[in-house]
């Protein structure tokens, strides 16, 4: 794919150029572009979530700098913009790598020539997004080609979380073999895990019927009895973080899902682009987790039936609760790594070519 992305450039009606978002904390009821006029508000929608996954929030940070650069283009706004939006969120690292890509673009640049190169660089940042998310796409398509598929039978993927298009400027990562296969004419189906308590598969499943793939949402307590009873044949999740020696956060719930698949003896791979390898972890130890306001776990929002949006308290707000935001998958669970670049087998000696980019160091 993609079917589209979930931002896009336009101009205010003065003719001023902002940012557009897909509100994300809209889906799957709404579908509400948000206007970005200002940085702080790119700030805000990162931190809110409205833009959300590991890839977006890094462009949509890119673009944040943009923002700020056309209201003021010095040195001092840059620094302190720059860190303001690195401050957003902590585990993603593709949202540290974006920002350092845009100041080692800007910084050496006159104020007066970073307004239009800063709108530059965001821009490809977001296409070379895209085109990873293609190849992503490819590399794991052949994977999913290599799958015994008895009688001819739809495949059948696992996912977590959402690896998507929307969280992506392209077409997604755990997706992007989904997509690819499906544009290849193999017959798939997709589990899509629900994802408490921020439940991102629900927008999993609202994109993949946008694309029109079967597949099915259940609990995410449910993983583990679907692949004891042999109806998962591979799982695919996306990355907010990789480690040097290959260990990985992502979205939690992960690490329960790997360790089922190795008891059943399932393929548990990991699509992300190389923005996500940050050489600075040595494993994960050395990876920050986000820890989440307690109320996305004693409440939950969903739709009335009269069509407005609502918040129901599940629990009493005096309710002790533990909303950490992501886990770590510890690399000798993870069959393969699937990058734009080619698919690595999970050990540092295999990584250590995407760790040599020039922009790992
Ligand atoms: O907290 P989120 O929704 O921003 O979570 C990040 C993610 O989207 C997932 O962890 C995903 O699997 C990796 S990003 C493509």
């Amino acid at each position: 794919m993609p079917l589209s992305s979930p931002l896009r450039r336009e101009n205010a009606p003065n003719g001023i150029p902002r940012l557009a978002i897909l509100d994300q904390t809209r889906l799957p009821h709404a579908t509400h572009w948000l206007p970005l006029a200002h940085w702080r508000e790119a700030e805000t929608a990162i931190r809110a979530m409205q833009v959300r996954g590991a890839p977006l929030i890094g462009i949509t940070a890119a673009y944040g700098l943009a923002l700020a650069m056309q209201e003021d283009a010095s040195d001092t706004q840059l620094v302190e913009v720059t860190a303001r939006l690195a401050a957003t969120r902590p585990t993603a690292v593709n949202l540290r790598w974006a920002l350092a890509r845009m100041r080692a673009c800007l910084q050496t640049l006159t104020p007066a020539a970073r307004r239009n190169a800063a709108w530059a660089e965001a821009d490809a940042l977001a296409a070379e997004d895209a085109a990873r998310n293609h190849a992503i796409g490819q590399h794991g398509l052949a994977l999913l080609r290599a799958l015994p598929r008895p009688g001819a039978r739809p495949l059948r993927v696992m996912t977590h979380c959402n690896a998507g298009w929307l969280a992506t400027a392209g077409g997604g990562t755990a997706l992007a073999p989904v997509y690819a296969a499906r544009a290849a004419g193999i017959p798939l189906e997709v589990w899509v895990s629900e994802t408490r308590p921020r439940n991102q598969g629900l927008l999993t499943a609202w994109e993949l019927r946008e694309a029109d793939v079967p597949h099915t949402v259940i609990a995410d307590n449910a993983a583990g009895i679907l692949m004891a009873q042999g109806k998962v044949d591979a799982i695919f999740v996306g990355a907010d973080r990789i480690a040097a020696n290959g260990d990985v956060a992502n979205k939690v719930g992960t690490l329960l899902k790997a360790l089922a698949a190795r008891r059943f003896g399932l393929p548990f791979y990991v699509a992300a682009p190389t923005s996500t390898f940050d050489a600075a972890c040595a494993n994960a130890t050395d990876i920050p987790i986000e820890e989440r306001d307690g109320d996305e776990v004693r409440c939950v929002t969903g739709m009335n039936t009269a069509g407005q949006p609502v918040t129901a308290r599940l629990l009493p707000e005096h309710t002790a609760v533990n909303n950490i935001a992501f886990d770590l998958t510890p690399a000798d669970l993870v069959t393969a790594f699937v990058t734009e670049r080619s698919v690595f087998a999970a050990e540092a000696a295999a990584l250590r070519p995407l760790f040599a980019e020039p922009e790992h160091d």
